[in-house]
């Protein structure tokens, strides 16, 4: 590929989702577009970058971003997160929220679903306490193909073998045929819509609670700024972020800071509040 075509998609990918594609990611690049050229009936990559260019195929522009995510996701991923939630964050607002009854919960890049439906299975581990309590549970993510297998509720056995507890999945999990499907219940928690962490996310409320993991790992520094800035200002001063195991805030966000004792878990400081 010619760099200037490299650079073509690398700065479309970058504007449309904050992706940064660097150059050793053109292999990347190759494999996950040269399959979209042929699905377009194009012949390859050089017929697709002369449709980018002239700038006119929406479509097109969309279907690239997302063929670069990167979707990767497993149930109770790191499973301390789910360990906090249940642990700590749960006890914490349900003393905090005592008159209003109500938890709001965001995973912020849903990807195929299974953060969203972790969380609503913590929850409904816990509904002896919450009986009484409104959860809402909200994952939203980029890509409408990731959100579209997401609402199947659908999982392989390679899927829910990572990560999901065998008890649990006995719980919470029908087979059928060859894959498993999240009870019914279940996937009423949870309210799948797109969202992109670039564009303004105010329509979506406040949360007491967000899970934003392993998406900022692909931004630059300034978007990461931005995006958790942004977060920041969807919360209650005493909400909590879960970001990834690689990721922090630290040098890049003064609008959190890690909650003591709690790897992975980020309180608000209040300084972008005013
Ligand atoms: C690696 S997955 C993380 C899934 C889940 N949070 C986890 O930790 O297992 C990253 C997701 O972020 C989404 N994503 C990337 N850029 C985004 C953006 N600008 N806005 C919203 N979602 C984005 C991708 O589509 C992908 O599904």
């Amino acid at each position: 590929m010619k760099p200037e075509d490299f650079d073509l998609i690398s700065t479309l990918v970058k504007d449309r989702s904050g992706l940064v594609l660097t150059k050793d990611k053109l292999y990347l690049l190759e494999s996950r577009l040269v399959p979209l050229a042929r699905k377009r009936g194009m012949s390859g990559l050089g017929d697709l970058v002369a449709v980018l260019r002239n700038g006119r195929d929406e479509r097109l522009v969309s279907d690239v971003t997302e063929a670069m995510t990167t979707n990767e996701s497993s149930f109770f991923r790191d499973i301390k997160p789910y360990e906090h939630l249940r642990q700590m964050v749960l006890p914490r607002l349900m003393q905090s929220r005592a008159s209003r009854r109500q938890i709001r919960i965001w995973s912020a890049a849903a990807s195929t679903g299974q953060e969203a439906y972790s969380i609503a299975i913590s929850l409904r581990e816990e509904s002896a306490k919450l009986a009484g309590w409104r959860t809402e549970i909200v994952g939203t993510d980029l890509s409408n193909e990731v959100l579209e297998k997401a609402r199947t509720g659908f999982y392989t056995q390679f899927e829910v073998q990572r990560g999901m507890p065998v008890a649990l999945l006995m719980r919470y999990f029908t087979q059928v045929g060859e894959v498993w499907q999240i009870d019914p219940s279940i996937r009423a928690m949870v309210k799948f819509r797109p969202q992109n962490l670039l564009a303004s996310f105010a329509a979506l409320g406040a949360f007491d609670v967000v899970f934003c993991r392993n998406v900022l790992i692909y931004f630059d520094q300034q978007t990461k700024t931005q995006v958790l800035a942004k977060i920041a200002r969807q919360m209650p001063a005493d909400g909590l972020l879960f970001l990834g195991g690689a990721e922090t805030v630290l040098g890049i966000s003064d609008a959190f800071r890690p909650l003591s004792g709690f790897r992975g878990v980020y309180e608000l400081t209040g300084q972008t509040r005013h």
